[in-house]
């Protein structure tokens, strides 16, 4: 008798490290506050969607194609990312795992993100710019929750693997990435909240995997799963992949 841990979460944590990464950032601070002085139809959209903070995910959502201060970002990203994607096993040949989408977040004191998903993405992520004092971390919720419908609490000693959450460290320069699906939340700052508390400044980022234009539909398995043969799933991608989300969509950072 044996009790294996299939189909386990994975949550990636990393920092962004080496020469240049406190610059960068910097850098990235200096525009994050900018946009939100600049971004009008930002706040118009945040004061519906985002209590008490600010967010371009309305407005400006591909940051990594303008600035080109967020595009290293970018390319910092997309080598964690990549990481990720290997101790995950995806097979990405004929694939391209590239960021699709890349906002920015300020939180003011107190205010919390609730449970939201990435829609649209393969891989989610955040990358922290400024971390207030006291910061809670980045919140990871099992995404099967919905599912256990009868499911008792844990033991208050059940290991971190067996929680319904866990709450990750987070510092300026953190990420935190998981797979889509994954409910992440941004808890408020833990209190006392001090007059002078700093707002949480994060950039959230998607990833996509999407088929490159002449390769073949990955979906094989599926087809001959449903009886078809292997030729009918032979369906070459003509076009490059591209992706619009609705703008009217319901804010999810
Ligand atoms: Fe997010």
């Amino acid at each position: 008798m044996s009790t294996q841990a299939l189909f386990p979460t994975l949550v990636y944590t990393a920092r962004l490290r080496g020469r240049g990464w406190q610059a960068l950032n910097a850098r990235l601070l200096r525009e994050c506050r900018q946009l939100r002085a600049d971004d009008a139809a930002g706040r118009r959209w945040s004061a519906r969607n985002y209590s008490g903070g600010y967010t371009s995910y309305g407005s400006v959502n591909r940051m990594h194609r303008l600035s080109p201060t967020f595009a290293a970002l970018a390319r910092a990203l997309d080598l964690r990312v990549a990481r990720f994607a290997r101790t995950l096993a995806f097979d990405l040949t004929g694939r391209a795992l590239a960021m699709t989408d890349c906002w920015v977040n300020i939180m003011g004191r107190g205010d919390a993100h609730g449970a939201h998903l990435h829609p649209l993405s393969t891989i989610s992520g955040t990358y922290y710019v400024a971390t207030p004092a006291r910061s809670a971390g980045l919140k990871f919720e099992d995404p099967r929750l919905e599912r256990y419908m009868a499911a008792p609490p844990r033991l208050a000693n059940a290991r971190r693997a067996r929680a319904p959450w866990v709450l990750v460290a987070v510092s300026t320069g953190a990420v935190g990435c998981s797979r889509a699906g994954c409910g992440t939340r941004y808890p408020p700052t833990k209190p006392p909240l001090s007059a002078s508390a700093s707002a949480s400044i994060t950039a959230g980022f998607s990833a996509l995997a999407a088929m490159r234009p002449g390769t073949v539909n990955p979906y094989i398995e599926d087809a001959l799963h449903d009886g078809r043969t292997l030729a009918s799933a032979r369906v070459r991608i003509q076009q490059p992949f591209s992706v619009r989300r609705p703008r009217s969509e319901a804010k999810e950072t």
